[in-house]
């Protein structure tokens, strides 16, 4: 059994990862007076047999919500909001949130404001939730306007995570998270990185060593990102390399187009070409990232969306200031910086993504 602390003081709590976790689960809730299980149907399906023997005995109540990010509105929050109200969950009650990170960001949500919130526990069931998003607080919904814009930090009581379950993931949701995984390497920890590279093939194939070790380091650097700065007001912004493109492709591509982590891989590309462009990393460094990046197969070609469409997309980005569309940038040896720019410094863009550098950026 892996352990590790998230360092948040009052708020401190742990991630345990080993493979079983989740058919012993009963081992990580106490003994909570009421308790309501979230979870989606195709876990549901896969899972929740094995979870009716374990939970026996103990008054569990099941919420299962339909798959698929249409279910992360504040509509669907209100209608789990009523169930809480209607199971009798009080301030000593437990919220399990066993899913992928739909099920996490929205039963987190719930939990943070039912009774102005209550403790709720992260089981991430796929490998995005394992490595990303069950851990570090932020939970929420989309709006029609645009996606998690509203929401909530607020820390579990404990994250669970079972390594088996990601058998059943379909290869496409591995490549998902495994784009989350070659940013932490690139963005803190070069020899992660040159890691991620050499055991790509087993780390696709789930060889439980490898996949162990990789979801461990994920997790424990962005506990020791979110460590120092739990709001975003800082160094936790470097969790976005990839993003600022990613998010504007995932909103172009209405959300169906791209996985979340398809979008990062692309978007990790093309910034990491912007940061070349700009100097701040080598031809050496920049190949090095982009290797990786093409180990994924996922293809990075944009010319279906313009440079007009791109930016018009970009500047929703809830990071944005003054103006300035916010940016985060490989500056070399497992480190990255956020930069602000302007309409002007959008040239290199527009020589990168308008046909200015085709070999490097066609497949
Ligand atoms: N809170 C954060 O810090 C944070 C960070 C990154 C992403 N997110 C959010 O996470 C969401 C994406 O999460 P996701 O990629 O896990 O998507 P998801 O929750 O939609 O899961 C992807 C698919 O896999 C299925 N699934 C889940 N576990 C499975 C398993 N073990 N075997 C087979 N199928 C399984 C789900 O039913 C779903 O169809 C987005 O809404 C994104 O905004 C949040
Ligand atoms: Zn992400």
């Amino acid at each position: 059994m892996e352990k590790l602390l998230i360092n948040l003081e009052k708020n401190s709590y742990e991630i345990y990862i080993e493979e079983g976790t989740v058919s012993q689960l009963s081992n990580y809730i106490g003994r909570p007076q009421e308790t309501v299980l979230i979870t989606d149907e195709n876990v549901e399906k896969l899972y929740g047999k094995s979870l009716n023997a374990l939970l026996k005995g103990r008054k569990i109540h099941r919420i299962v919500l339909p798959p698929g990010e249409s279910t992360k509105t504040l509509g669907m929050a209100e209608k789990i909001l009523v169930d809480m109200l209607e199971y009798g969950l009080t301030r000593n009650s437990l919220v399990i949130a066993l899913g992928g990170g739909v099920v996490g960001d929205i039963a987190g949500f719930c939990a943070s404001i039912y009774m102005r919130g209550i403790p709720y526990i992260q089981v991430p069931t796929t490998l995005l939730a394992q490595v990303d998003s069950s851990v570090g607080g932020k939970t929420g919904v989309n709006m029609p306007g645009g996606k998690n814009t509203v929401g909530s930090f607020y820390q579990p009581l404990s994250v669970v995570i079972d390594t088996g379950v990601l058998k059943t993931l379909p290869k496409r949701e591995l490549i998902n998270g495994i784009g989350e995984v070659i940013k932490y390497g690139i963005i803190y920890d070069d020899d992660f990185l040159t890691y991620i590279d050499e055991n790509f093939d087993d780390i696709l194939g789930l060889e439980e060593k490898v996949i162990k070790k990789v979801i461990k380091r994920c997790c424990d650097i962005k506990a020791s990102i979110v460590a120092k700065d739990e709001k975003e007001q800082g160094i936790r912004k470097i969790l976005n390399f990839g993003h600022t493109i990613g998010h504007a492709l995932e909103t172009l591509g209405n959300y169906e187009k791209y996985t979340h982590g398809e979008a990062v891989l692309i978007g990790m590309y093309y910034e990491a070409l912007m940061a070349k462009k700009i100097g701040l990393i080598d031809d050496f460094y920049f190949q090095k990232i982009t290797k990786v990046i093409k180990k994924t197969d996922v293809s990075l070609n944009m010319k279906k969306f313009t440079i007009k469409d791109l930016v018009y997309a970009m500047e929703k980005d809830k990071k944005n200031k003054e103006d300035k569309i916010s940016f985060i940038f490989p500056v070399g040896g497992g480190k990255a910086e956020e930069k602000l720019l302007s309409r002007e410094d959008f040239h290199i863009l527009y020589q990168i993504i308008g046909g200015g550098d085709k070999n490097e950026h066609s497949q």
